[in-house]
């Protein structure tokens, strides 16, 4: 898969992608506003290039109060998440190029008010996804959104998913809609961080959809 190339369908306003878009920041821009005053701490967990949490920060009120971490493994996605970031004069804003499942990788950017998991859940194992949601808990604070997505491809984990944060402390903000052709939502935390069993152990294998499709056969 190439991940760079990926990107290409946000610039196609008709596309699925596109769409989904508009929904995962409207829920951004909904956290921000409810984000009491003082700094914000956001973090993006296998960032691509940040079109998201980016786009909506480049207009933020709240853009002078953020700083961000954005964890994505393709450098040319890093590197053009660093370019939009730097465009836009958000100099809260670090990419790291490097693994998003490390947990290492947020010691002291975590916990933050907003933690994206955008393009994550449909490219990992169901385990994979309940261990992430685990350091979920430690990664959001207190009273933070978790903005996140799914696709509503069959295995359909959506409501999998909702259930899982629920279990975890998680308060349902929204919800796309059962017949939209994504699957986006926001939760706020509001429960204690759980205990991991190796806190540093790697949250996640990302494998990519296109193999999960194939193993699933
Ligand atoms: C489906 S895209 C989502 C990108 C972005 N979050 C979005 O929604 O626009 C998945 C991204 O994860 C990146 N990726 C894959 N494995 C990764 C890993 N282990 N750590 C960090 N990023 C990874 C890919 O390069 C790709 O940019």
């Amino acid at each position: 898969m190439d991940w760079h190339a990926w990107h290409t369908a946000y610039d196609d306003p008709r596309s699925r992608l596109a769409r989904r878009l508009v929904a995962v920041r409207e829920r951004i821009r909904e956290a921000l506003d409810d984000c009491p005053p003082g700094p914000v701490r956001a973090l993006s967990i296998c960032a691509g290039q940040g079109v998201d949490l980016l786009g909506v920060l480049a207009e933020h009120p709240r853009r002078g109060d953020v700083t961000a971490r954005l964890v994505e493994l393709d450098p040319r996605n890093a590197d053009a998440a660093r370019a939009a970031a730097a465009a836009a004069d958000l100099k809260g804003v670090e990419v790291v190029t490097g693994d998003a499942a490390l947990p290492a990788r947020y010691v002291g950017a975590a916990p933050a008010e907003l933690v994206l998991a955008c393009g994550v859940f449909g490219n990992i194992t169901a385990e994979d996804i309940a261990r992430t949601l685990d350091h979920c808990t430690h990664l959001v604070a207190s009273g933070g959104t978790l903005v996140w997505t799914r696709g509503r491809v069959e295995p359909d984990l959506f409501p999998t998913v909702r259930r899982w944060l629920a279990e975890r402390g998680f308060e349902e903000l929204w919800v796309s809609a059962p017949d939209a052709d994504f699957g986006v939502g926001a939760h706020r935390f509001a429960g204690r961080p759980l205990p991991l069993a190796d806190p540093a152990a790697p949250m996640f294998t990302f494998v990519g959809y296109d193999r999960l499709r194939r193993r699933a056969g």
